[in-house]
């Protein structure tokens, strides 16, 4: 299917993006899930022929989003968005690597490429996320990519909060810190990280901290 938004497929760091299409969608309705407290970002759901097409349709769409696809040759190894038009910046979102495919620097690898083609197509602009405060894996390979925190914010996601109320109370806990009930609902801690176009990028095995990748990490993620 040829679509003028999308450039050519983008080659990088040993991994091509594409945007989405029909095989890719059946290869991510594949993908491992991880359920609670990263349940958004699952896609089991694209087993069912017709949210796979109306996904597919409006991953197409023409817009402000890019959704695009990391793929390791022909497979599908991870995936992420941006915004090209959000007034804050190019904004990413959407960053999601299966649990089958973590730890071998994907998340880290795939935005690099992203960046580096979004800085010489929108030379003028910075780049900005949100990230949950839990989110603390996601938040390493935002670090190690030149991202830093800008804001704190609490923010109330319907769906989320709504998982809440349904988990047993020690799934709860274990997000104890980055969570609060204020205005009568429950609101969790997120970061607004920014990077200037042009920070350096740390792809090497090492976290930012110092420590040797694969040593334990504190809380989920
Ligand atoms: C967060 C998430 C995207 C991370 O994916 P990932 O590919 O495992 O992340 P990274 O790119 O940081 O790679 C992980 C490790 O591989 C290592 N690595 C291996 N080969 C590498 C390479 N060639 N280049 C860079 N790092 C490499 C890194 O050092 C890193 O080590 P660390 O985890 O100990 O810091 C994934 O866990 C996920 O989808 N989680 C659920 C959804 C989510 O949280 N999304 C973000 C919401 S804001």
């Amino acid at each position: 299917m040829a679509n003028a938004t999308y450039p050519p497929p983008i080659p990088g760091h040993g991994l091509v993006l594409r945007p989405w299409d029909a095989e890719l969608v059946r290869q991510m309705a594949a993908w491992g899930e991880r359920g609670f407290p990263y349940q958004a970002f699952d896609l089991g759901y694209l087993k069912d022929q017709q949210r796979a097409r109306t996904k597919l349709a409006w991953a197409r769409e023409a817009g402000p989003h890019r959704h695009f696809v990391a793929c390791e040759g022909s497979a599908a190894v991870g995936r992420l968005s941006v915004n090209v038009r959000d007034q804050a910046g190019l904004y990413l979102w959407g960053v999601h690597v299966p649990p089958e495919h973590e730890g071998r620097g994907i998340c880290r690898r795939m935005m690099a490429a992203l960046m580096e083609w979004l800085q010489r197509e929108y030379p003028a602009s910075d780049f900005i996320l949100t990230s949950n405060a839990f989110a603390e894996h996601a938040r390493r390979a935002y670090l190690a990519l030149g991202f830093e925190v800008t804001e704190t914010r609490w923010h109330h996601e319907s769906d989320f909060a709504l998982q809440l109320w349904k988990v047993a109370p020690a799934e709860r806990e274990s997000l104890s810190p980055f969570l609060r009930f204020a205005n009568g609902r429950w609101e969790v801690r997120t970061y607004v990280m920014r990077r200037k176009r042009g920070a350096p990028m740390d792809l090497s095995l090492r976290r930012p901290d110092g420590v040797p990748s694969g040593s334990s990490r504190p809380g989920l993620g």
